[in-house]
């Protein structure tokens, strides 16, 4: 399936997880993609070199950082110089802090609403004049269960998950006419190196095996008792990004096991 041949996709937070999945699915599709995130250069290189190999597409990496607006915008440019356009702007890059909310450091709020929901809004403004230009364009952001519903402790984090969804309605509003789309798609728990992060704290603080935060904490509200995989977002996506869904624009798409329908 070569729906992409051509097109050049940028995914924020690329170089793992569900970030690096949806890149493999546009390259996978035919587009040239752009790659950024943090992680060892020579693990990034060794995901942005098998790319080129496996689909026979061409692919670059940013490191920019997605809590600096400038950074943001020479990432956009960055693609624009090295393949010729934007065509798909996935905005992934995600960070988490889990603290009450008298407690919550002000840097980690800062952070998760910088990198989680303003990072969206730098690049947005960058890309759209570059798709409209050329009369066509898919946006798309991963927001989160947590974009519907709320869990004690992640203020931050649900703050900014609820925020893409207002950002994604409206730029999908004002771009209508444009034959541009944005959307969000909102997983419940994946299984990526960000949920694992978070396994060791709840552990201690909960006194519960590993087996047991698995299953009574992470899967306690996602019906299926399954994580997402980041195969079946990333095919979400890709469906996003065809003629068929040229009509799916401001929605907020779950893939959540069932999560939000309790
Ligand atoms: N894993 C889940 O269960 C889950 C559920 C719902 C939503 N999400 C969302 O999916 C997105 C991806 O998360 P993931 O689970 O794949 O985790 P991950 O940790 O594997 O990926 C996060 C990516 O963001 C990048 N990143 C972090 N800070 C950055 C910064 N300042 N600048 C540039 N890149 C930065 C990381 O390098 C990495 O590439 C996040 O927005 C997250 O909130 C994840």
């Amino acid at each position: 399936m070569s729906i992409l041949k051509g097109k050049v996709a940028v995914v924020t937070g690329s170089t793992s997880g569900i970030g690096l999945a949806y890149a493999r699915a546009f390259a996978g599709a035919g587009a040239n993609v752009v790659l950024n995130g943090m992680g060892a250069r020579a693990d990034v290189e060794n995901e942005r070199s098998a790319i080129e190999r496996e689909f026979g597409v061409k692919a670059a990496y940013s490191a920019a950082d997605m809590a600096s607006p400038d950074q943001i915008a020479e990432l956009i440019a960055l693609a624009e110089s090295t393949f010729g356009s934007v065509d798909v702007l996935v905005n992934n890059a995600g960070v988490q802090h889990v603290a009450p909310v008298e407690e919550f450091p002000v840097d980690k709020w800062n952070a998760i609403i910088g990198i989680n929901l303003s990072s969206a809004f730098h690049a947005i403004r960058a890309a759209v004049p570059r798709m409209k230009k050329r009369g066509w364009g898919r946006i798309i952001t991963t927001a989160s269960a947590h974009s519907i519903v709320a869990s004690p402790f992640k203020s931050a984090y649900v703050a900014a998950k609820h925020g893409i969804v207002g950002l994604t309605k409206t730029v999908a509003l004002e771009l209508a006419r444009s034959k541009i789309t944005c959307n969000c798609i909102s997983p419940g728990y994946v299984w990526t190196p960000l949920v694992e992060k978070q396994i060791p704290n709840t552990m201690v603080a909960r006194n519960m095996r590993r087996d047991e935060v698995i299953s009574e904490v992470l899967l306690a509200a996602q019906p299926t008792k399954e994580f997402v995989t980041v195969e079946q977002v990333a095919s979400l996506a890709l469906f996003l990004c065809s003629q068929d869904a040229a009509q799916i624009t401001g929605a907020n798409l779950s893939v959540d096991g069932g999560w939000t329908a309790a």
